[in-house]
């Protein structure tokens, strides 16, 4: 068997709120192999976004373990957690987090800055990257010069820049129409028939049908996980 791209166990998350405790994740355990698509969903409230924050190296669990591509990632340091996140991990968030007064191409390139790319070799990735999500011709627009699902197609551009392990987004159609939101889709298909491990949040049913498999939370637990005998795909 090949070694999971994401090994957890036991994962739990408290965080302090006053004088108690919110125990929000409760004994998380998941393997994730290289190349799957993954969608997670569940009620608002379930935890999803923590679960999203510790894969992702935003967050550290309070107690369990987490193997990030062999790497044990439950106990770095932040210094430790931004390297690996800059690497292995590209984030698509719901909504866009891009630099409002920086160009489509800047703003892609930005990762590979901190990577240690010089300019030219940071401005030849990021026109590739932003030719792959189809914005050829909009790379020295800033996002309020672009439309909704064209700003989220440059965060996905930004989130693929660096050539990471695992592709994570937390509903990354949760501000747009649904037929955006279907060529965003379209693109996360494509990301993942190019061999990236894709896992996404959603909380709607036809978003998750794109994925082969489907996960879901309850309460800070998982309650199934399921392969997706079905998955929509639109290539
Ligand atoms: N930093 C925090 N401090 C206290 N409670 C939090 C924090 N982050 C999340 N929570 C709580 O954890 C629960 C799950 O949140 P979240 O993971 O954002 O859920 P989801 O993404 O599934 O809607 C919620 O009840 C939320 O209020
Ligand atoms: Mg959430």
């Amino acid at each position: 068997m090949a070694k999971p791209i994401i090994d957890i166990k036991g994962i739990t998350r408290d965080f302090p709120l006053g004088s108690e405790v919110v125990k929000v994740l409760k004994g998380i355990d998941l393997k994730i192999n290289k190349g799957e698509y993954v969608a997670l969903m569940g009620p608002s409230g379930s935890g999803k976004s923590t679960l999203m924050n510790l894969l992702g190296c935003l967050d550290t669990p309070t107690s369990g373990s987490y193997i990030l591509n062999g790497k044990d990632a439950s106990q770095m340091s932040d210094d430790e957690l931004a390297e690996i996140r800059n690497k292995e991990i590209g984030f698509v968030f719901q909504t866009f987090n891009l630099l409002p007064r920086t160009t489509a191409l800047d703003n892609v390139a930005l990762p590979m800055v901190y990577a240690g790319y010089n300019k030219s070799e940071r401005n030849e990735r990021a026109t590739e990257v932003l030719t792959q999500v189809g914005l050829a011709d909009r790379m020295d627009h800033k996002p309020n010069q672009l439309s909704g699902g064209q700003r989220q197609r440059v965060a996905v551009a930004r989130a693929l820049v660096n050539h990471p392990s695992i592709i994570l987004a937390d509903e990354p159609t949760g501000n747009l129409d649904s037929k955006t939101s279907v060529e965003i889709m379209n693109l996360f298909d494509e990301i993942h028939a190019n061999g990236n491990t894709v896992i996404l949040v959603t909380h709607e049913e036809d978003i998750a049908e794109h994925a082969h498999r489907i996960i879901r939370l309850r309460d800070g637990i998982i309650e199934s996980d399921n392969v997706n005998p079905k998955p929509v795909q639109q290539l």
